[in-house]
């Protein structure tokens, strides 16, 4: 049994009082949270007041990217050691936006997640194909490439500490989600990849998170289908009440899959 898991990822959003008052509402919202778990990326300027927001409770902290390495001279840049010392315990690594937008490379991704994994960051790595990548039939591929650069020369253990997430990047922000049945064939294709790269037992346990348009109204689905294991929510996590009832359905097929 995989326990669902729902990332909310703020990008670049909020002010620090925005952030204090949506963290608030979600942690009010979600008390006590049963059969999933639940993780808010805010931007690095929210992460300490929205770690103070979350204290002890079940609600966890993750940031949107670090750099490779622990320190040094690197404008701009915040290290995985920083975000542990904030209070983070996840992060998410090769969002495609970064991708895109910053330009950062499979071998690039690789040396983050390494550095993530040798300070406990729990990275959620991220991969998905493009809509033209989709019409040219290079879906699988595309995907494949992402994961065995990221995960390349990884020890087999190391692979076990990470989670993935499919984000087509036709569906983010777009409006227009992959169907449960269209990630759930992609999520059955990586976890096969993950047999053969770590093992059969891995492949099992590893978490595969859909992202790109989930919503309250279509989480339910999506989560339901066997092969999806939670949600990596961008938009629908800004608005309080909608991302904790992506949770809440979470949780409910969490639940029923235990019985
Ligand atoms: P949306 O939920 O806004 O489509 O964004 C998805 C995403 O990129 C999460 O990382």
């Amino acid at each position: 049994m995989r326990t669902p898991l729902i990332v909310g990822n703020w990008k670049m959003h909020g002010t620090l009082g925005e952030a204090r008052a949506l963290a608030g509402a979600v942690r009010d919202g979600l008390k006590r949270p049963r059969g999933v778990e639940v993780v808010l990326c805010p931007s690095f300027t929210a992460l300490a007041a929205v770690a103070e927001v979350l204290g002890t409770g079940p609600i966890q902290l993750g940031a949107q990217t670090c750099h490779h390495e622990a320190a040094g001279a690197h404008t701009g840049e915040v290290s995985p050691a920083m975000l542990v010392d904030v209070g983070c315990r996840w992060v998410l690594l090769g969002h495609s936006e970064r991708r895109k937008e910053i330009g950062e490379s499979d071998g690039l991704i690789y040396q983050k997640l390494r550095a993530a994994l040798a300070h406990k960051l729990r990275p959620v790595l991220c991969v998905g194909e493009t809509a033209e990548e989709r019409r040219q039939g290079l879906t699988f591929p595309t995907v494949e490439g992402q994961l065995r650069a990221g995960l390349a020369g990884l020890a087999v253990d190391a692979i076990g500490g990470i989670v993935l997430a499919y984000e087509p990047v036709w569906a983010i922000g777009t409006g227009v989600n992959a169907t449960p049945g269209q990630a759930g064939e992609v999520h059955g294709y990586l976890r096969g990849l993950l047999s053969e790269l770590a093992s059969k037992e891995i492949a099992q346990k590893t978490r595969i998170l859909y992202g790109g348009s989930v919503k309250a109204d279509n989480a339910g689905d999506l989560v339901a289908e066997p092969e999806i294991d939670g949600a990596l929510v961008g938009g629908a996590s800004l608005n309080a009440p909608g991302f904790i009832a992506i949770v809440k359905q979470a949780a409910r097929v969490g639940a029923a899959s235990k019985e």
